[in-house]
């Protein structure tokens, strides 16, 4: 971070983004989604394995936290190569979550508490144990073309007597193609073996999928996070893509571009299909987001154009990508604008974290930074996505060893390698107490380990405590409910080490300061604000400023602090 900076009154050089005025905002836009990780978050039957009832009975917790949906990642019956991203039935529950029983009461009950229920939707690729994927190996009718099958020139030398079809990577690293004895051609896996991509080419699999949306639709799923959708689609000339020029090892996913193999026109048109399929309910209105991890001309094309809209939104991954330990004010400042300025005026802007891919905020921006995070994506306007436990700056859980490690990238990469992809510190379970295994399970032997700072990190204590991160967030989460948030205007500062923005309706006034540097800065946030003083309504732990008032032209902000200040004036 930069150097410690003192008594800064310059005068702020504000850029500001309008923020389009829309009147009747939808469940999706004023809520905030919380993802929920089933294995981790609550087991109900003492198998170490969290569950749906689990998950049931932790509803109450979800709707204190203010947060107005819930997003289940994979629940789908599934063989659990890939943590239940290779779906073996897209139509049925996996035995280890439950049953459809199960998640029919899930859903009664969440909707009785008025919170939404997201699934995941698995497009890119199926498990191998899905029948159609036999089906399609067996050239069955109807089946033939529903995968990237194919094979490249002959080769009496090679392995399987032909060349791979091009130099594709998978995204857990080593080639992309995988031989099948039976078929007698390769098909292509953009993540583990066991997960076959399906072609978008096929009307089969476009019709298929189209049943998979309307069943779980029709059963009341207020809306899908679709994943991997930069992946759905590949070049159907099979051309190689280019070395990317790093110093990786040629088996890395990233040591080539993607040019062939991401973002197709194909899977655009597929989004925009979708959503017309999804706008046909619209009691209550349901929502498809999307994970699309991209450079920002692709991920923004994927909310399509007025006419043809594509998903609600893509998720907004740059404060995981390009957010680092030692970015500025002035970088932090870059990446909202980047995201900002580049999406139209009717595009909803979202802010997103981290997930279950990504080393928690905690670990990432060390835990002094935790509340400032969270205040960024929740008062920043659009949608906010919290991963469960990011409320309580859980951390990762970096003592895994290999003998407990689960995530099948981490194992590709072998016993010495595996820390740097494994994916498994971020997926323990979820801290509720300090009793056996944290009270997530009453089996002391969890599928993956306990973080062991538990003992004191975890939500019981927290709720019980008077200066904690999970009260910080209830009262974010209260905030943002106001229309100088849902609604208003966004104005961006740089002070030094501090970023700053407005948010205003009317009358109403905000100014939100985070100062992401180690020494007391006092700044002068005046252009930011329309009255000439600012009491505190939110404040990090690390600041203990609750209720405090500043001149507005000398805020004073604690190392690491972060503040949420209403403008108001003394006088009137
Ligand atoms: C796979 O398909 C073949 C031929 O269509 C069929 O004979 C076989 O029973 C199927 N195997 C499984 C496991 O479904
Ligand atoms: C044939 O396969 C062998 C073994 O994989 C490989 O080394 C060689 O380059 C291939 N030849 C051609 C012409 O692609
Ligand atoms: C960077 O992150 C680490 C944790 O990974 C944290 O301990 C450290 O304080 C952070 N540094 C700064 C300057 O925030």
């Amino acid at each position: 971070m930069a150097a410690p900076r003192l008594a800064l009154l310059a005068l702020l050089a504000a850029t500001a983004c309008a923020v389009s005025p829309v009147d009747d905002l939808l469940w999706w836009q004023t809520s905030v989604i919380y993802q929920i990780y089933p294995r981790s978050f609550k087991d109900s039957d003492g198998d170490g394995v969290g569950d749906i009832k689990g998950i049931t009975s932790k509803l109450w917790y979800v709707k204190n936290l203010g947060v107005g949906a819930i997003w289940l990642s994979p629940i789908y019956k599934s063989p659990m190569v890939d943590m239940g991203y290779d779906i073996s039935d897209f139509y049925d529950i996996d035995p280890l979550f439950g049953t459809m029983d199960d998640f029919k009461e899930l859903l009664e009950e969440a909707h009785n508490m008025d919170l939404k229920v997201v699934m995941d939707f698995v497009v890119s690729y199926t498990s191998d144990q899905v029948p159609w994927f036999n089906k399609s190996v067996h050239r069955e009718d109807g089946f033939d073309d529903w995968y990237v099958w194919a094979r490249g020139e002959r080769n009496e030398s090679a392995e399987h007597g032909y060349n791979y079809p091009s130099n594709w990577l998978s995204a857990f690293n080593g080639p992309g193609w995988e031989w099948n004895d039976v078929r007698q051609e390769f098909y292509f896996h953009s993540f583990t073996k066991e997960q076959p991509d399906l072609n978008y080419r096929s009307q089969g699999v476009i019709d298929e999928m189209d049943r998979v949306l309307k069943f779980w639709f029709d059963l009341g799923v207020d809306g899908f996070r679709v994943d991997a959708v930069p992946q759905m689609a590949e070049d159907a000339c099979f051309r190689n893509e280019e070395p990317a020029g790093n110093d990786l090892p040629p088996y890395d996913y990233e040591y080539l571009t993607h040019k062939y193999t991401q973002h197709q026109p194909e899977t655009y048109a597929t989004i925009k299909h979708w959503r017309e399929l999804t706008d046909q309910y619209d009691n209550p209105p349901r929502v498809l987001m999307l994970e699309t991890y991209g450079p920002i001309d692709e991920v923004v094309d994927y909310y399509g154009t007025t006419e043809h809209p594509g998903g609600h939104f893509p998720f907004n991954f740059y404060f995981i990508t390009e957010l680092k330990n030692t970015s500025s004010a002035q970088d932090l400042d870059r990446i909202v604008h980047k995201w900002m300025d580049n999406i139209k005026a009717i595009d909803w802007p979202n802010w997103v974290l981290g997930n279950h891919d990504q080393r928690r905020v905690a670990t990432r921006f060390g835990p002094q930074l935790a509340d400032a995070m969270n205040m960024l994506s929740l008062l920043l306007p659009g949608t906010a996505i919290t991963f469960m436990g990011e409320e309580l700056a859980m951390e990762d859980h970096l003592g895994i060893t290999w003998e407990e490690t689960q995530d099948p990238w981490a194992i590709n990469a072998g016993p010495d390698e595996y820390m740097v992809y494994s994916r498994d510190p971020e997926r323990t379970p979820f801290q509720w107490d300090n009793t056996v295994s944290a009270g997530f399970s009453t089996n002391p032997k969890t599928w993956l380990p306990v973080n062991p700072n538990y003992e004191w990190l975890n939500a019981e204590n927290q709720l019980h405590l008077r200066i904690t991160h999970v009260l910080v967030y209830q009262n974010l989460v209260r905030l943002r409910q106001l229309d100088a948030f849902r609604r208003g205007s966004l104005t961006t500062a740089v002070v030094g080490d501090v970023f700053a923005f407005s948010r205003v309706y009317g009358d109403e006034a905000y100014v939100v300061a985070i100062n992401l540097g180690g020494t007391k800065e006092t700044v002068d946030l005046s252009a930011l604000s329309p009255l000439p003083n600012l009491v505190v309504s939110v404040s990090s732990i690390n600041s203990f400023a609750q209720y405090a008032t500043f001149p507005a032209d000398a805020v004073v902000l604690q190392p690491y602090g972060a503040l949420a200040l209403r403008s108001y004036d003394t006088t009137s």
